[in-house]
């Protein structure tokens, strides 16, 4: 999976892993069968989620992490205000090709501090399952202090070790993965920042072998049917990619 955050290990600052590849990113997640797979999912489940808790949209919208804009593009047209932060300059230059409407900041919320005003709903995707710990929590200390109360936090976790497949891989003599973020950490880290779990979108459950994540198309004709089968909260916890929406207390 991820080809291109295959090389960003948690040894290493992750900071640093995607500042020369803007160029590539779409690409390499394109043509990953998985990555598509998940990145098509998220795509069909964003709107309902969005509206589910923001009826009329999200007055101020936060990307953290944007990359490329793959999720901005997605909700920015949502919200009557949208910022997007990256730190690597080719991810942004990317993202603002695709989003004219939204305002982009280069730079790292951990470390600095730019006046970027408060915002309701806050995103970031493939970010929390590739960051070390210490980047997680500057991360969530820096998205909470521009959340208002009651706002939301929208993230995806798309490196499960607790996925079946993740386990079976182990259990086969696979190589170490470096993955950590199960979800009973992921909630004990939210709710370190005052972030309850409101709402769990599970994806891909069924992909229960890494074989069949390398097989899969995002147009499977099969797909639909088997993501309602395994697409309830009660699968979270062993789901290889899962949507999170947690409020702020
Ligand atoms: C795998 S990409 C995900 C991009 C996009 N959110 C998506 O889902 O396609 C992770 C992004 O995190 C960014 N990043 C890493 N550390 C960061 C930090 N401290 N502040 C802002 N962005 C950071 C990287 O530059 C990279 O663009």
């Amino acid at each position: 999976m991820g080809v291109i955050e295959k090389a960003a290990s948690t040894e290493q600052d992750y900071r640093s892993s995607h500042l020369e590849v803007g160029g590539r990113y779409d690409a390499k997640l394109a043509e990953s069968p998985f990555d598509a797979y998940m990145s098509a999912w998220e795509r069909k489940y964003l709107p309902g989620i969005i509206k589910r808790f923001f009826p009329s949209g999200p007055a101020r919208y936060l990307d953290f992490a944007c990359g490329t804009g793959r999720i901005t593009e997605q909700i920015a047209p949502l919200a009557k205000q949208s910022v997007a932060v990256d730190i690597s300059p080719t991810m942004i230059e990317e993202a603002r090709r695709k989003c004219p409407q939204t305002r982009f900041h280069l730079g790292d919320l951990t470390t600095t501090d730019p006046d970027l005003g408060q915002f309701d709903l806050v995103s970031s995707f493939r970010f929390f399952g590739n960051a070390q710990d210490e980047l997680r929590d500057g991360a969530l200390r820096a998205i909470t202090r521009r959340l208002q109360p009651g706002g939301h936090l929208l993230i995806n976790s798309h490196r499960n070790p607790r996925a079946l497949y993740a386990v079976l891989d182990r259990l086969t003599g696979g190589p170490a993965s470096g993955m950590d973020l199960h979800l009973p950490k992921l909630r004990k880290l939210l709710d370190r920042h005052g972030l309850s779990i409101v709402w769990l979108q599970p994806i891909a459950v069924w992909m229960y072998r890494s074989r069949i994540m390398l097989d899969t198309r995002p147009d499977d004709s099969q797909a639909a049917a088997k993501e309602a089968r395994y697409g309830s909260a009660s699968f979270a916890s062993i789901a290889p990619d899962l949507i999170v929406v947690a409020r702020k207390r």
